[in-house]
Parts: structure tokens; C-alpha cells; sequence
């Protein structure tokens, strides 16, 4: 019977491009996936980019942007690593997606109606500089239960505890450095704490084969309550005050769903907009999203970091039981991986780029090879090593493995046309082989895929051992001993079809070229190939290229600006700012600068900031640009002046209109300490709709 899985990795935050530590959850979830689809499961693999939250608010405000487009930028970088990596997600989708709006608020109100939801007066931190609710994440101090300074309000990356951020000690806010003050407004909260909820993910957690044994261990920590009667679970903070890019409370005007209130409501929702799309027809499976998800064999699974396993573990499957849904059957739950033992973050800088990796002409597959070479079920975490690198993708997947088919497929063509022969029962071949190929199996399905090829490579060694000590190089100088070289190179070449099948997982693209070229498929292998005998080989043309250790040095070489930046410069930073990342002239060429006149402009009315300018840019009409200029200049000051407008920026919608463009002007980057604010002016003969290049 062919399973159904309806497998996720997290959603990754839209702010940033990835890093690899996206990667490698992608790598980890995607052999799982694919092993599962070699043998004949319907897997239905989705993910989607987290959208919400004030953190991407924030980011968009200070790149100039609204949320939406922001997230739409992020989102459109992110073909190049999934297709450069072979990550065959399904589906590709958003949480700010419609589908995820009307979940989310559909889960909501369910929980409203279990009595699940109660709202509170919360006094919560306040930026008296930002005038506004500061988000846990910026908030920072020391954490109260381990103690450790400069961390979030949310939560401790060191010891893993979940707490509020008034817990936090000496707090201050991340946005204006200022200390935070109280304030108190109205939450909605999911009672997480409640005997019902309780009960249930005691249960849930505890059911066998669920979690790994670390992360069940985790949760009994999580669910302790101490003498006095401090720790179990809280009730859980879901809404926000606006401003919040979000999803909006049902009857709650001003209140958003915190970010990771919608969040994972974003697999169902991805999994929906693949299912309405006819993705999952496409796959063979005919029935509604409803339908689907009502099927009680449909497997959930998800794949995720160690970080994110309280939202995973306790509010996930709990939000999902008393809306009355599915349940996740199994959270999957992998380390982390550094490089050099730094722990990769956005926050802490990327170490290795994956793009610059693949730029760089490394094949994308020794890295996909060498990070499934080191996981397993644990939550461990990994550390990219160089010179391990280099070691392991030569020795083993040049060395053992792409070795076999160059040496032997040269014999058979040369010799025998191609053609494929052993001496006695090739079945019989197919059969040793057989419990080796099950252990393989049995390593793939429980994410053991280090020890998967560990004995693949086992296996690749006594293929190569066999060979040799035949001596194929010598029984080709024998006329007379032709059936033997052909039945040493055939048996040779079977093994190394029954490699590439194992392999593919790992290695998709690959086993697709051997069991295209090579072995004249028409088709990629399924998991049954691995036990067949294939009867002809094609030509061997060169499969894969050693790792060059200078590539290593190339991948590490720290980009120009970084070490421009690494350079101590005793001088003031000009400007106040550092100069900023080095761009290419491409990237300047995206930018359409023009000269245009100010032919009107005049305070804007309820802003002490803006001016409105009308500009000619040398179009049949005139454009509005709200500038923050007003403290530098009376409006009569600029009528009839020339100034350097950005031309192509995306219309933004401001309170007090659309803005059309943005004029250039300079100022320091501290400008309460060194104000001034200079609007550019070309010089004498310059006329609108010219362009700055
Ligand atoms: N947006 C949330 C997840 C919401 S899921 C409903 C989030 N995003 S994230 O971009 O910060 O992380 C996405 C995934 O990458 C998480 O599973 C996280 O654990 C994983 N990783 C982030 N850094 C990592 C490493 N250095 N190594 C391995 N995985 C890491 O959390
Ligand atoms: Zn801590």
C-alpha cells in the first residue's frame, strides 16, 4: 500500500536570503523525500516564505518599501538555491497567501469556540523614543532563567526556555536603545495551560515513535511544575497590537495574530494552494484539500530545527487538535550546522554562502553528499569542515563510487559492444545483495543517512576489491579469457547500478544522468532498480570532477566589502556609516536616476516632516514625491530648481498620498548629532528627464 505524506520543512523568515543552514534542512528533508518517492509513496512535499511579523515590518519600513513587496523580493531570490540544490519542494507558497488568512482566522475562531481563547490586560514593553509596542525581538536582556546577557525577549538560545519579555533582566529596547516602559493594552490568548490542552499533548507528545527521545525529553522539562509551583505551561500570547504586519483578529479591530499564530497554519496553507492548483492531481491524487487532510492515513510530517520545536511540539499540534484537524504524526527535529563551530544565523553572519557556493562552480551534489555523509536522527548539530570536505566528496564519491563505472565501462564497450554478461545466474547477484539493500532502506526511512552511506560506500568497496583482484587489466591482454574480463567488468558495472540507485536520494541528479546515459532508462530509477541486472551499458562519459581544495579557499575568501570591512581604519567612518557593501555595475543599472524640476512643492498638512513636490522628469506629466525635507527647506527654496530623482522606485503609498519617486539628498548618518540635510542640484545645463549614469 502506498503511503500518503504530506511532508513540510519550516518556513523560512522572508527577510533574508537563505543560508546554509536552510540548506541543509532542505537536503535532509529532500532525501527523505525522495527515497520515499523512489519507492512508490505519494509524497506531497510543500513549503512557503513566513511573511509576517514586526521584524519584516520593520526591515521593509527601513528599505523604503510596504511588507508585501519586501516579502515579494525575498521570495523571487529564492528559485536559484532550490533549483541549484535539487530540492524538489512541491510547492512553493506565502503566508500572507489568502489560503492563509482565511485558515488561520478558521483555526482561530474554532478555539474562540472551545472556550480556548481568553483575552487579558497585558502590560507589555513600550518604546518611548519609537512610540510604539516593542516586539519581543527587540527587545534584549539578560535571560531570567539562565542568566545569560544580550537576549531576546522571547526566548533563550542557550538554555531553550520560552518566557515573556517583561521577564527579561535590565532590558532595553533594540530599536532606540532606550530603556522600555510599561504599558498595558488587551491580548488574546491561547490556553495552552488549560487541563484539556494539557492532557491532550501529554498524550500526543508521549505517543511512541512521535518524537526522538532528546526532544520528548525536552518537552517533560517544559511541562515540569516545580515545589512552588513555577513552570508548566503558560497560556500563549497570539495577538499583537497594530502597527503589525499580520493577519487581522476576527471581531478584534487594531489586533494581529502574532507571526508564529500563522505560521505553521502556512503548511496547510501551501498544501491547499498546491491542492487547488491541481499540483497534487498532477501527482496522482484526486481529491480535494478537505478530503485529503480528513484522511486518516495521510501521514503529517514535519521537518525542523531545534530552535523552533516548542512552536512545533506543543502550540502546533494543540491549535490543530481543538480546531478539530489533523494532527502532525511526526516532527522531525535536526541540529544545527556551523561552520568552524560558529552557529549560523542572520544574526551572526552566514559563513558560507550557498549561492557564492554554486557561483564558484562547486557541484552542488558533493555538498548534498557530504552533509547526508554527516546526519543522523539525533539533534545534533554538524560542522562543515573544509579539508573534511575535500576528503570525503574525492575519496568517496570520485574514489569508490564514479571510479567503478570509468574503469569498468571501457572494457565492455571496447570489447564486448556494450553488451553486459555474467557467468552463472545474474539473479542470483541481485539476491546476495538483498539484505544489504534493506539495512540501506531501513537507514534512509529513519533519517540515518550518514550510516546509509557508510555502508553504500562499504558496498562500493568490495565492488572496487572484487575487481582488482581479478585483474581486468591483465585479462584483457588474454584473447582467450574474454568471457572472464566480461563477466568481471559486468558485475562491476551491475554493482554500480545497484550504487546509483542507492545513491539518488543523495545524489538526484547524478543517478538520473547514469540511468539516462548509461544504463539507456527512460526513465530515473526507482527503488526496485537497485536489486535488477541491468543487460547494456552506453559509452562512459565523465560523471563527476574531483573537489579542488583551491575551490574551498575561493568559497571561504572573504567577499571584497567583508574584508574591506576586516581592515581596522583608525579614521571616522565618512558620513558616519561605513561605506556599504561593494555592488556591481549591474546592480547600479537597475537603478534609473533622472534629472527633474521642481515645478511645485508645498508643506504637507498634518506632517512636520514632508514636503510635497510636483516633478517634471521629462514625461507627458508631472509626478508627486513626498520628501522629508522639511526641516531643511522652506518649499520657495526649491521651486524651480533641479534635482536627481530615483525614477523606477515602486509608487508607495503614504498616509498622505502616493509617492512617485524619491529625490536625493545627503545627510550623516547621525543626524541628531550632525544635522543638515543637502538636496542634490546638477550642474548648469542639465534639463529634466536627462539620466544619471
Ligand atoms: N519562520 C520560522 C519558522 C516557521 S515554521 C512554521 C523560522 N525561520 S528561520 O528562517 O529562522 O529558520 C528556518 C529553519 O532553518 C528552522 O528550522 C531553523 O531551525 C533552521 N535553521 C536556521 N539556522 C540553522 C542552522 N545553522 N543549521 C540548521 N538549520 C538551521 O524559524
Ligand atoms: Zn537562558
Amino acid at each position: 500500500m502506498p503511503r500518503k505524506l504530506f511532508v513540510t520543512t519550516a518556513l523560512p523568515y522572508a527577510n533574508a536570503p537563505f543560508h546554509i543552514g536552510h540548506m541543509m534542512e532542505y537536503i535532509q528533508a529532500d532525501i527523505w523525500v525522495r527515497f520515499q518517492r523512489m519507492r512508490g509513496h505519494e509524497v506531497h512535499f510543500v513549503c512557503a516564505d513566513d511573511a509576517h511579523g514586526a521584524p519584516i515590518m520593520i526591515a521593509a519600513e527601513k528599505a523604503g518599501k510596504a511588507p508585501q513587496a519586501f516579502v515579494a523580493e525575498i521570495a523571487a531570490g529564492r528559485k536559484p538555491y532550490l533549483d541549484g540544490f535539487h530540492i524538489s519542494f512541491d510547492n512553493w507558497h506565502s503566508t500572507d497567501g489568502p489560503e492563509n488568512h482565511a485558515l488561520a482566522k478558521d483555526i482561530y475562531l474554532h478555539l474562540r469556540k472551545e472556550g480556548l481563547i481568553a483575552v487579558k490586560s497585558v502590560e507589555q514593553f513600550f518604546d518611548p523614543v519609537k512610540a510604539m509596542f516593542l516586539p519581543d525581538r527587540y527587545i534584549k536582556g539578560e535571560c531570567p532563567v539562565c542568566g545569560t546577557p544580550d537576549r531576546y525577549g522571547d526566548s533563550c538560545d542557550v538554555c531553550g526556555s520560552v518566557y515573556a519579555a517583561t521577564a527579561l533582566k535590565n532590558p532595553h529596547s533594540v530599536l532606540s536603545g532606550a530603556t522600555p516602559i510599561l504599558k498595558s493594552s488587551e491580548h488574546y490568548f491561547f490556553q495552552l495551560s488549560s487541563q484539556r490542552c494539557l492532557d491532550f499533548l501529554k498524550r500526543w507528545t508521549n505517543e511512541p515513535g512521535r518524537l526522538q527521545p532528546e526532544v520528548l525529553n525536552k518537552i517533560s522539562e517544559w511541562f515540569k511544575v516545580d515545589e512552588h509551583g513555577h513552570g508548566g505551561l503558560a497560556d500563549w500570547d497570539i495577538s499583537r497590537d497594530a502597527p503589525y504586519f499580520g493577519i487581522e483578529i476576527p471581531d478584534a479591530p487594531g489586533k494581529y495574530f502574532y507571526v508564529w499564530l500563522d505560521a505553521p497554519v502556512g503548511y496547510l496553507a501551501s498544501l491547499k494552494n498546491y491542492f487547488d492548483k491541481g499540483g497534487a492531481k498532477a501527482k496522482g491524487e484526486s481529491r480535494s484539500f478537505d478530503e485529503f487532510m480528513a484522511d486518516p492515513a495521510v501521514e503529517q510530517i514535519h521537518f525542523i530545527g531545534k530552535d523552533i520545536t516548542y512552536f512545533h511540539t506543543l502550540f502546533w499540534p494543540a491549535m490543530l487538535k481543538f480546531s478539530g484537524r489533523k494532527v502532525p504524526d511526526r516532527v522531525y527535529v535536526h541540529g544545527f550546522i556551523t561552520v568552524s563551530g560558529e552557529k549560523m544565523s542572520k544574526s551572526r553572519g552566514t559563513g558560507i554562502s550557498p549561492l557564492r557556493y554554486l557561483d564558484i562552480g562547486m557541484n552542488a551534489e558533493w555538498l548534498r553528499y557530504y552533509i547526508a555523509a554527516k546526519l543522523n536522527a539525533h539533534v545534533e548539530d554538524i560542522e562543515f569542515n573544509p579539508d573534511d570536505f575535500v576528503a570525503r566528496v574525492n575519496a568517496d564519491l570520485v574514489g569508490k563510487y564514479v571510479n567503478i563505472a570509468s574503469r569498468a565501462a571501457n572494457f565492455i564497450n571496447k570489447r564486448f559492444a556494450g553488451e553486459l554478461r555474467v557467468a552463472g545466474d545474474a539473479g542470483a547477484l541481485a539476491a546476495e545483495a538483498r539484505a544489504d539493500i534493506a539495512a540501506i532502506a531501513d537507514c534512509y526511512e529513519g533519517r540515518e543517512s550518514g550510516k546509509a552511506l557508510r555502508e553504500i560506500m562499504a558496498m562500493a568497496d568490495r565492488i572496487n576489491t572484487d575487481f582488482d583482484a581479478a585483474q581486468p587489466w591483465l585479462l584483457a591482454k588474454d584473447a582467450a579469457r574474454g568471457a572472464e574480463l566480461q563477466n568481471v567488468c559486468s558485475r562491476a558495472l551491475i554493482g554500480f547500478q545497484r550504487l546509483s540507485v542507492l545513491l539518488a536520494p543523495v545524489l538526484p541528479a547524478l543517478a538520473r544522468r547514469v540511468a539516462r546515459e548509461l544504463f539507456g532508462l527512460e526513465r530515473d530509477f526507482v527503488w526496485s532498480d537497485a536489486e535488477a541486472a541491468p543487460m547494456r551499458i552506453a559509452p562512459y562519459r565523465h560523471l563527476m570532477q574531483r573537489v579542488d581544495p583551491k575551490q574551498l579557499d575561493a568559497l571561504f575568501e572573504a567577499p571584497p566589502e567583508a574584508a574591506a570591512a576586516a581592515t581596522p581604519i583608525a579614521l571616522p567612518p565618512p558620513g558616519g556609516e561605513a561605506i556599504a557593501a561593494t555592488i556591481t555595475i549591474d546592480d547600479f543599472a537597475k537603478l534609473d536616476l533622472r534629472i527633474a524640476l521642481i515645478v511645485a512643492c508645498e508643506k504637507v498638512e498634518g506632517s512636520t516632516k514632508l514636503l510635497k513636490l510636483t516633478l517634471d522628469v521629462g514625461e507627458a506629466r508631472t509626478r508627486t514625491v513626498f520628501s522629508g525635507i522639511q526641516s531643511a527647506y522652506a518649499p520657495e527654496q526649491l521651486v524651480g530648481k533641479l534635482t536627481v530623482m530615483v525614477a523606477n522606485l515602486a509608487p508607495r503609498k503614504m498616509k498622505f498620498g502616493v509617492s512617485e519617486g524619491m529625490v536625493l539628498a545627503a545627510s550623516h548618518a547621525d543626524d541628531k548629532q550632525h544635522p543638515g540635510l543637502f538636496v542634490l542640484e546638477p550642474h548648469a545645463g542639465a534639463v529634466p528627464g536627462l539620466r544619471v549614469r
